[in-house]
Protein backbone atom coordinates (compact mmCIF):
# COMPACT_ATOMS: atom_id res chain seq x y z
CA UNK A 1 0.00 0.00 0.00
CA UNK A 2 1.58 3.82 -1.25
CA UNK A 3 2.87 5.24 2.37
CA UNK A 4 3.10 9.27 3.02
CA UNK A 5 6.41 8.13 3.20
CA UNK A 6 6.59 7.56 -0.94
CA UNK A 7 6.02 11.11 -1.77
CA UNK A 8 8.73 13.73 -1.30
CA UNK A 9 7.55 17.06 0.89
CA UNK A 10 8.30 19.50 -1.79
CA UNK A 11 9.55 18.74 -5.52
CA UNK A 12 10.04 21.17 -8.64
CA UNK A 13 7.45 19.81 -11.61
CA UNK A 14 9.56 21.03 -13.82
CA UNK A 15 6.95 19.72 -17.61
CA UNK A 16 3.83 21.39 -15.47
CA UNK A 17 6.52 24.20 -14.17
CA UNK A 18 4.64 23.76 -10.63
CA UNK A 19 5.84 23.21 -6.95
CA UNK A 20 4.40 20.59 -6.15
CA UNK A 21 3.81 19.67 -1.87
CA UNK A 22 1.66 17.28 0.01
CA UNK A 23 -1.29 19.43 1.55
CA UNK A 24 -0.39 18.89 5.39
CA UNK A 25 -3.03 20.69 6.74
CA UNK A 26 -5.25 17.85 5.10
CA UNK A 27 -2.97 15.02 6.71
CA UNK A 28 -3.59 12.24 7.54
CA UNK A 29 -7.17 12.40 6.91
CA UNK A 30 -6.24 12.75 2.63
CA UNK A 31 -2.65 12.96 1.10
CA UNK A 32 -3.40 15.22 -1.44
CA UNK A 33 -0.87 16.92 -3.68
CA UNK A 34 -0.81 20.13 -4.88
CA UNK A 35 0.58 21.87 -8.00
CA UNK A 36 1.08 25.81 -7.42
CA UNK A 37 2.35 27.62 -9.95
CA UNK A 38 1.68 30.98 -9.18
CA UNK A 39 3.47 33.10 -6.31
CA UNK A 40 0.12 34.11 -4.13
CA UNK A 41 -0.31 30.46 -4.14
CA UNK A 42 2.82 29.86 -3.11
CA UNK A 43 2.72 32.50 -0.03
CA UNK A 44 -0.39 31.42 0.40
CA UNK A 45 0.61 27.88 1.22
CA UNK A 46 3.65 29.09 3.49
CA UNK A 47 1.30 31.00 5.31
CA UNK A 48 -1.15 28.27 5.75
CA UNK A 49 1.09 25.73 6.71
CA UNK A 50 -0.09 23.45 3.61
CA UNK A 51 3.65 22.89 3.69
CA UNK A 52 5.96 23.70 6.83
CA UNK A 53 9.08 22.70 8.79
CA UNK A 54 12.09 24.86 8.58
CA UNK A 55 13.79 23.35 5.87
CA UNK A 56 10.35 22.03 3.47
CA UNK A 57 9.28 26.14 3.82
CA UNK A 58 13.17 26.84 2.44
CA UNK A 59 12.84 24.50 -0.40
CA UNK A 60 9.78 25.27 -1.42
CA UNK A 61 10.58 29.07 -1.32
CA UNK A 62 13.53 28.52 -3.71
CA UNK A 63 11.61 26.38 -5.80
CA UNK A 64 8.94 29.04 -5.89
CA UNK A 65 11.81 31.81 -6.60
CA UNK A 66 12.69 29.88 -9.73
CA UNK A 67 9.11 30.28 -10.96
CA UNK A 68 8.85 33.48 -10.59
CA UNK A 69 11.60 34.15 -12.48
CA UNK A 70 10.47 33.13 -15.09
CA UNK A 71 7.46 34.81 -15.57
CA UNK A 72 9.78 38.28 -14.74
CA UNK A 73 10.22 40.16 -18.09
CA UNK A 74 12.71 42.43 -18.18
CA UNK A 75 15.04 43.96 -21.22
CA UNK A 76 18.19 43.45 -19.13
CA UNK A 77 20.13 41.21 -16.30
CA UNK A 78 19.69 44.48 -14.30
CA UNK A 79 16.26 44.88 -14.29
CA UNK A 80 15.80 41.73 -14.43
CA UNK A 81 17.82 41.04 -10.56
CA UNK A 82 15.50 44.52 -9.18
CA UNK A 83 12.30 41.76 -10.02
CA UNK A 84 13.72 38.69 -9.01
CA UNK A 85 14.22 40.79 -5.14
CA UNK A 86 10.82 42.24 -5.04
CA UNK A 87 9.58 38.76 -5.80
CA UNK A 88 11.78 37.03 -3.03
CA UNK A 89 10.68 39.96 -0.10
CA UNK A 90 7.35 38.68 -1.01
CA UNK A 91 7.72 35.15 -0.34
CA UNK A 92 9.75 35.86 2.83
CA UNK A 93 7.05 37.76 4.10
CA UNK A 94 4.97 34.86 4.75
CA UNK A 95 6.17 33.48 7.95
CA UNK A 96 9.30 35.63 10.08
CA UNK A 97 10.36 32.92 12.49
CA UNK A 98 12.18 29.44 10.51
CA UNK A 99 15.25 31.60 9.19
CA UNK A 100 15.62 29.06 5.94
CA UNK A 101 12.85 30.81 4.47
CA UNK A 102 15.42 33.75 3.77
CA UNK A 103 18.17 31.90 3.86
CA UNK A 104 17.03 29.90 1.10
CA UNK A 105 15.84 33.13 -0.96
CA UNK A 106 19.37 34.97 0.02
CA UNK A 107 20.55 31.93 -1.60
CA UNK A 108 19.21 32.07 -4.76
CA UNK A 109 19.31 35.47 -5.14
CA UNK A 110 23.13 35.28 -4.92
CA UNK A 111 23.39 32.27 -7.52
CA UNK A 112 21.88 34.94 -9.70
CA UNK A 113 23.81 37.55 -9.03
CA UNK A 114 26.79 35.63 -9.02
CA UNK A 115 26.19 33.49 -12.49
CA UNK A 116 28.34 36.16 -14.51
CA UNK A 117 25.09 35.24 -17.15
CA UNK A 118 24.17 38.24 -19.23
CA UNK A 119 20.81 37.47 -20.24
CA UNK A 120 17.65 36.95 -18.20
CA UNK A 121 17.40 33.35 -19.90
CA UNK A 122 20.61 32.44 -18.85
CA UNK A 123 19.94 33.81 -14.98
CA UNK A 124 16.86 31.60 -15.18
CA UNK A 125 18.29 28.49 -16.13
CA UNK A 126 21.03 29.16 -13.07
CA UNK A 127 18.18 29.88 -10.64
CA UNK A 128 17.10 26.45 -11.70
CA UNK A 129 20.04 24.62 -11.63
CA UNK A 130 20.46 26.43 -7.39
CA UNK A 131 16.85 25.46 -6.56
CA UNK A 132 17.17 22.01 -7.39
CA UNK A 133 20.53 21.98 -5.36
CA UNK A 134 19.42 23.47 -2.56
CA UNK A 135 16.74 20.31 -2.79
CA UNK A 136 18.91 17.80 -3.45
CA UNK A 137 21.39 18.98 -0.42
CA UNK A 138 18.34 19.43 1.64
CA UNK A 139 17.84 14.81 1.33
CA UNK A 140 21.72 14.39 1.80
CA UNK A 141 21.96 16.86 4.82
CA UNK A 142 19.15 14.95 6.18
CA UNK A 143 20.66 11.55 5.99
CA UNK A 144 24.07 13.13 7.57
CA UNK A 145 21.82 14.06 10.50
CA UNK A 146 20.38 10.59 11.24
CA UNK A 147 23.99 9.66 10.75
CA UNK A 148 25.40 12.19 13.76
CA UNK A 149 22.15 11.96 15.67
CA UNK A 150 22.42 8.58 16.37
CA UNK A 151 25.51 8.09 17.76
CA UNK A 152 23.49 9.87 21.10
CA UNK A 153 21.84 7.15 21.32
CA UNK A 154 21.68 3.33 21.95
CA UNK A 155 19.27 0.30 20.92
CA UNK A 156 15.84 0.07 22.81
CA UNK A 157 16.02 3.90 23.84
CA UNK A 158 12.64 5.58 24.58
CA UNK A 159 12.72 8.86 22.66
CA UNK A 160 10.35 12.38 22.98
CA UNK A 161 9.71 14.09 20.11
CA UNK A 162 7.39 17.83 19.84
CA UNK A 163 5.65 19.42 16.84
CA UNK A 164 6.88 17.79 13.52
CA UNK A 165 10.79 17.55 12.76
CA UNK A 166 10.39 14.59 10.13
CA UNK A 167 9.72 13.81 6.62
CA UNK A 168 7.16 16.22 6.17
CA UNK A 169 9.39 19.15 7.26
CA UNK A 170 12.31 18.30 5.42
CA UNK A 171 11.99 16.53 1.43
CA UNK A 172 13.13 13.09 2.89
CA UNK A 173 13.69 11.78 5.95
CA UNK A 174 13.20 14.85 8.45
CA UNK A 175 15.74 16.33 10.88
CA UNK A 176 14.60 15.04 14.50
CA UNK A 177 13.40 11.91 13.11
CA UNK A 178 15.73 11.12 10.65
CA UNK A 179 17.66 9.18 14.11
CA UNK A 180 14.81 6.95 14.92
CA UNK A 181 14.21 6.48 10.76
CA UNK A 182 17.99 5.51 10.66
CA UNK A 183 17.89 3.49 14.22
CA UNK A 184 14.71 1.69 12.93
CA UNK A 185 16.35 0.61 9.70
CA UNK A 186 19.29 -0.77 11.35
CA UNK A 187 16.84 -2.86 13.93
CA UNK A 188 17.58 -0.23 17.32
CA UNK A 189 13.86 -0.68 18.43
CA UNK A 190 12.92 2.72 19.54
CA UNK A 191 9.91 3.49 21.02
CA UNK A 192 8.92 6.82 20.03
CA UNK A 193 7.08 9.46 22.29
CA UNK A 194 4.88 12.14 20.22
CA UNK A 195 3.80 15.33 21.89
CA UNK A 196 0.18 16.62 20.15
CA UNK A 197 1.47 19.83 19.81
CA UNK A 198 -1.12 22.40 20.74
CA UNK A 199 -2.84 24.29 18.90
CA UNK A 200 -2.15 22.88 15.42
CA UNK A 201 -1.38 19.25 16.20
CA UNK A 202 1.38 19.41 14.00
CA UNK A 203 2.53 15.83 16.61
CA UNK A 204 -0.62 14.02 16.04
CA UNK A 205 -1.66 14.99 12.68
CA UNK A 206 1.98 14.56 11.39
CA UNK A 207 4.53 13.02 13.39
CA UNK A 208 2.33 9.83 14.76
CA UNK A 209 1.07 9.29 11.66
CA UNK A 210 4.40 9.37 9.48
CA UNK A 211 6.28 7.34 12.02
CA UNK A 212 3.62 5.00 12.58
CA UNK A 213 3.54 4.97 8.69
CA UNK A 214 6.77 3.43 8.75
CA UNK A 215 6.53 0.74 11.10
CA UNK A 216 8.54 2.39 14.20
CA UNK A 217 6.75 2.00 17.18
CA UNK A 218 4.88 5.64 18.21
CA UNK A 219 2.39 6.51 21.33
CA UNK A 220 1.00 9.61 20.72
CA UNK A 221 0.46 11.92 24.09
CA UNK A 222 -1.39 15.09 24.70
CA UNK A 223 1.64 18.04 25.58
CA UNK A 224 0.48 18.55 29.16
CA UNK A 225 1.22 14.19 29.46
CA UNK A 226 5.38 14.48 28.71
CA UNK A 227 5.87 14.99 32.81
CA UNK A 228 4.29 11.69 33.35
CA UNK A 229 6.09 9.82 31.13
CA UNK A 230 9.34 11.11 31.83
CA UNK A 231 8.57 10.64 35.35
CA UNK A 232 7.56 7.01 34.59
CA UNK A 233 11.33 6.27 33.03
CA UNK A 234 10.56 6.05 29.39
CA UNK A 235 12.06 8.33 27.89
CA UNK A 236 15.56 8.26 27.73
CA UNK A 237 16.69 11.07 25.17
CA UNK A 238 14.82 14.18 23.71
CA UNK A 239 14.93 15.07 19.74
CA UNK A 240 13.29 18.03 18.65
CA UNK A 241 14.11 20.40 15.43
CA UNK A 242 14.16 24.01 15.06
CA UNK A 243 13.38 27.15 13.32
CA UNK A 244 16.21 29.09 14.54
CA UNK A 245 19.65 28.79 16.51
CA UNK A 246 20.97 31.94 17.41
CA UNK A 247 24.53 32.28 17.87
CA UNK A 248 24.44 31.66 21.55
CA UNK A 249 23.07 28.25 20.90
CA UNK A 250 19.80 29.69 21.65
CA UNK A 251 16.97 27.83 19.88
CA UNK A 252 13.27 29.00 18.47
CA UNK A 253 11.07 25.69 17.85
CA UNK A 254 7.45 25.03 17.96
CA UNK A 255 5.48 26.34 21.00
CA UNK A 256 5.97 23.88 23.89
CA UNK A 257 9.46 22.95 23.73
CA UNK A 258 10.52 25.45 26.39
CA UNK A 259 8.28 23.67 28.63
CA UNK A 260 9.45 20.18 27.46
CA UNK A 261 13.18 20.95 27.45
CA UNK A 262 12.89 22.16 31.01
CA UNK A 263 11.00 19.16 31.98
CA UNK A 264 14.20 17.30 30.56
CA UNK A 265 16.24 19.13 32.56
CA UNK A 266 14.32 18.32 35.59
CA UNK A 267 13.78 14.64 34.69
CA UNK A 268 18.45 14.32 33.64
CA UNK A 269 17.19 13.38 30.12
CA UNK A 270 19.35 14.75 27.52
CA UNK A 271 17.43 17.51 25.16
CA UNK A 272 19.18 17.26 21.94
CA UNK A 273 18.35 19.83 18.98
CA UNK A 274 18.41 18.65 15.59
CA UNK A 275 19.83 21.32 12.64
CA UNK A 276 20.85 21.39 9.72
CA UNK A 277 23.78 24.50 9.76
CA UNK A 278 20.31 26.18 7.23
CA UNK A 279 18.57 26.49 10.57
CA UNK A 280 21.69 28.08 12.56
CA UNK A 281 21.30 32.18 12.09
CA UNK A 282 25.28 33.28 13.22
CA UNK A 283 23.70 37.23 12.36
CA UNK A 284 20.98 36.50 15.06
CA UNK A 285 23.36 36.71 18.45
CA UNK A 286 20.33 35.64 20.83
CA UNK A 287 16.63 34.15 21.02
CA UNK A 288 16.10 37.51 22.19
CA UNK A 289 16.72 39.15 18.62
CA UNK A 290 14.39 36.00 17.15
CA UNK A 291 11.19 37.28 15.31
CA UNK A 292 8.43 35.00 16.67
CA UNK A 293 5.89 34.11 14.08
CA UNK A 294 2.06 35.45 16.21
CA UNK A 295 -0.84 33.23 14.70
CA UNK A 296 -4.43 34.03 14.54
CA UNK A 297 -6.87 33.37 17.56
CA UNK A 298 -8.78 31.42 15.94
CA UNK A 299 -6.42 28.58 15.58
CA UNK A 300 -6.70 28.00 19.43
CA UNK A 301 -10.45 28.51 19.76
CA UNK A 302 -12.12 26.87 16.47
CA UNK A 303 -9.07 25.40 14.59
CA UNK A 304 -9.78 21.25 14.18
CA UNK A 305 -12.87 21.00 16.38
CA UNK A 306 -16.15 20.51 15.19
CA UNK A 307 -17.78 23.55 16.93
CA UNK A 308 -15.74 26.44 18.75
CA UNK A 309 -14.30 25.38 22.26
CA UNK A 310 -14.06 28.73 23.66
CA UNK A 311 -16.14 31.94 24.42
CA UNK A 312 -16.81 33.72 21.52
CA UNK A 313 -14.84 37.36 21.81
CA UNK A 314 -12.23 35.34 24.27
CA UNK A 315 -8.62 37.38 24.34
CA UNK A 316 -6.05 35.32 22.87
CA UNK A 317 -2.41 34.99 22.15
CA UNK A 318 -1.45 32.84 20.13
CA UNK A 319 2.74 32.89 19.29
CA UNK A 320 3.81 30.17 16.97
CA UNK A 321 7.20 29.44 18.23
CA UNK A 322 9.47 29.59 21.59
CA UNK A 323 12.88 29.85 22.52
CA UNK A 324 14.85 27.59 24.64
CA UNK A 325 18.08 28.86 26.46
CA UNK A 326 21.11 27.19 25.37
CA UNK A 327 21.72 26.06 29.05
CA UNK A 328 19.29 23.73 28.62
CA UNK A 329 20.44 21.99 25.23
CA UNK A 330 22.78 19.05 25.84
CA UNK A 331 23.55 19.47 22.06
CA UNK A 332 22.91 20.59 19.02
CA UNK A 333 23.28 18.24 15.95
CA UNK A 334 24.11 19.51 12.69
CA UNK A 335 25.48 17.80 9.24
CA UNK A 336 29.27 18.99 10.20
CA UNK A 337 28.96 17.07 13.43
CA UNK A 338 27.66 17.08 17.31
CA UNK A 339 28.09 20.88 18.97
CA UNK A 340 27.37 21.15 22.30
CA UNK A 341 28.51 24.09 24.84
CA UNK A 342 30.12 26.84 24.68
CA UNK A 343 27.93 27.19 21.88
CA UNK A 344 29.27 30.38 20.92
CA UNK A 345 32.35 28.18 20.10
CA UNK A 346 31.56 25.40 18.91
CA UNK A 347 29.05 26.73 16.24
CA UNK A 348 31.47 28.75 14.34
CA UNK A 349 33.93 25.62 14.58
CA UNK A 350 30.87 23.77 12.33
CA UNK A 351 31.07 26.69 10.23
CA UNK A 352 34.61 26.03 9.67
CA UNK A 353 33.89 22.53 8.82
CA UNK A 354 31.34 23.74 6.46
CA UNK A 355 33.61 26.18 4.68
CA UNK A 356 36.22 23.97 5.01
CA UNK A 357 34.31 20.97 3.05
CA UNK A 358 32.94 23.32 0.00
CA UNK A 359 36.65 24.19 -0.68
O1 LIG B 1 4.72 25.97 12.42
P1 LIG B 1 5.48 24.82 11.84
O2 LIG B 1 4.68 23.58 11.74
O3 LIG B 1 6.16 25.19 10.55
O4 LIG B 1 6.63 24.56 12.91
C1 LIG B 1 7.60 23.60 12.63
C2 LIG B 1 8.53 23.36 13.74
O5 LIG B 1 8.50 24.00 14.76
C3 LIG B 1 9.60 22.34 13.49
O6 LIG B 1 9.98 21.71 14.68
C4 LIG B 1 10.84 23.04 12.89
O7 LIG B 1 10.48 23.80 11.78
C5 LIG B 1 11.88 22.07 12.51
S1 LIG B 1 11.46 21.17 11.09
C6 LIG B 1 12.72 20.13 10.69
Amino acid sequence: MPSILDHDTVALDESAHALVIIDQTLLPGEIKLLHLTKQNEIWEAIKALRVRGAPAIGVAAAIGLYLAAREIEADDRAGFLKKLHGAADYLNSARPTAVNLSWALARMERAAAQSGAETPEKVREALRRECLAIWEEDIDVCRRLGENGLTLVKPGFGLLTHCNAGQLATVRYGTATAPMYLGHARGYGFRVYCDETRPLLQGARLTSFELSSAGIDTTLICDNMAASVMKKGLIDAVFVGCDRVAANGDAANKIGTLGVAILAKHFGIPFYVVAPSSTIDMNTPTGADIVIEERDGGEICEMWYERRMAPEGIKTWNPAFDVTEHDLVSAIVTEYGVARAPYDVSLREIFAKKEAARK
